[in-house]
């Protein structure tokens, strides 16, 4: 007998002050900031019958998939806190709505969409003590750090009023809609995992240092959004993205994630902006891709750089997204 059928989705999203080094139980090293996007999504197709607490996840139709180990982690972490749900047996059919591998922050969407869909149930069932999106981006946070800023929108905050989850942030009306185009320059999978980079923060002999730099960052990035000062924002948050590539090039175990062609696209928008004055600036996740942040008034700029770097082969693809909302039940 089949108790409920239900989907819930749940958005990536972009830092645009990064997480970057981590304590135990995933407590982030310095606050962070993002911007959540919209298009770029995981869905998650719950079906939930009694049974004796087990799961039944796949994604594109895989059993085993790159999610699975983190999924069933957080799956026993959930059940841990609410026994209830070793009376319920759960299969979760997951995908995404942007290309496997495109170098966007997948496991941000999917923690946090497994997190949503769980807690929902559990609030249906009436058993939870706290207000579910506040459960959701700490249980998402347990899954994959980031993941905890994926459940709202569109700006958000980790670290500043807590360690244990996120919360929104104030913005300037002006940019609720602001665009963050993805140029793939690679579809691989990153050479150094976002937990390596994590735990190599721990030798980082300038980690005391970035750490004292975010917390200041995140307060003036937080104060730029509510002004909307687009001017003062896009140059720090170019800068931000420089240090974290920064910092994996610094320490005993150096490594770089970017491309030649991400410095062509950096050099491009630059010299773009300097000739133009179109306010687009870039960011940099922990990977080779562009992120190409701008108001939507550049959208036809935003739409000829990509053709040129698209028909010249310097890019694989390129995805047109914008700020959104968090998770969602469908
Ligand atoms: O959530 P994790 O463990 O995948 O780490 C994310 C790290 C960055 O994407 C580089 C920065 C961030 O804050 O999202």
């Amino acid at each position: 007998m089949s108790f409920s059928n239900f989907k819930v989705q749940a958005p990536s999203n972009i830092a645009l002050i990064k997480y970057w080094g981590k304590k135990e139980n995933q407590i982030p090293q310095n606050p962070s900031l993002s911007m959540t996007l919209s298009k770029s999504v995981t869905i998650n197709d719950f079906k939930v019958k009694s049974g004796h607490g087990e799961l039944d996840f796949s994604f594109n139709e895989k059993v085993s998939n790159q999610f699975s180990s983190k999924i069933e982690n957080l799956f026993l972490m959930l059940k841990k806190k609410y026994p209830i749900l070793n009376e319920y047996h759960f299969t979760v059919q997951s995908m995404n709505t942007f290309p496997h591998s495109s170098g966007i922050a997948s496991s941000a969407s999917s923690m946090a969409a497994f997190s949503y869909g769980i807690l929902s149930f559990l609030n249906q069932l009436k058993v939870l003590s706290t207000d579910v999106l506040v459960e959701t981006s700490y249980f998402a946070r347990l899954g994959s750090g980031s993941a905890c800023r994926s459940v709202y929108g569109p700006f958000v905050e980790w670290g500043i009023t807590s360690n244990d989850y996120a919360k929104t942030v104030l913005n300037h009306t002006s940019l609720n809609q602001l665009r963050d185009s993805i140029f793939i320059v690679s579809d691989q999978p990153k050479k150094i995992s976002s937990s390596k980079g994590h735990q190599l923060m721990n030798t980082n002999p300038f980690a005391k240092v970035r750490y004292e730099r975010a917390n200041h960052k995140v307060i003036k990035v937080a104060e730029l959004l509510k002004t909307g000062d687009w001017e003062t924002l896009g140059p720090m948050i170019e800068a931000e993205a420089l240090e974290l590539h920064g910092l994996m090039l610094m320490g005993d175990s150096p490594f770089f994630l970017i491309e030649p062609e991400t410095i062509k696209l950096i050099n491009y928008i630059q010299n773009y902006r300097e000739k133009t004055k179109a306010q687009i600036y870039f960011t940099l996740d922990a990977g080779p891709n562009v992120h190409l942040l701008y108001p939507q008034t550049f959208d036809q700029e935003v739409k000829e750089i990509s053709k040129l770097f698209l028909s010249e082969g310097w890019i694989k693809s390129v995805i047109h997204d914008h700020a959104g909302d968090g998770v969602k039940y469908l």
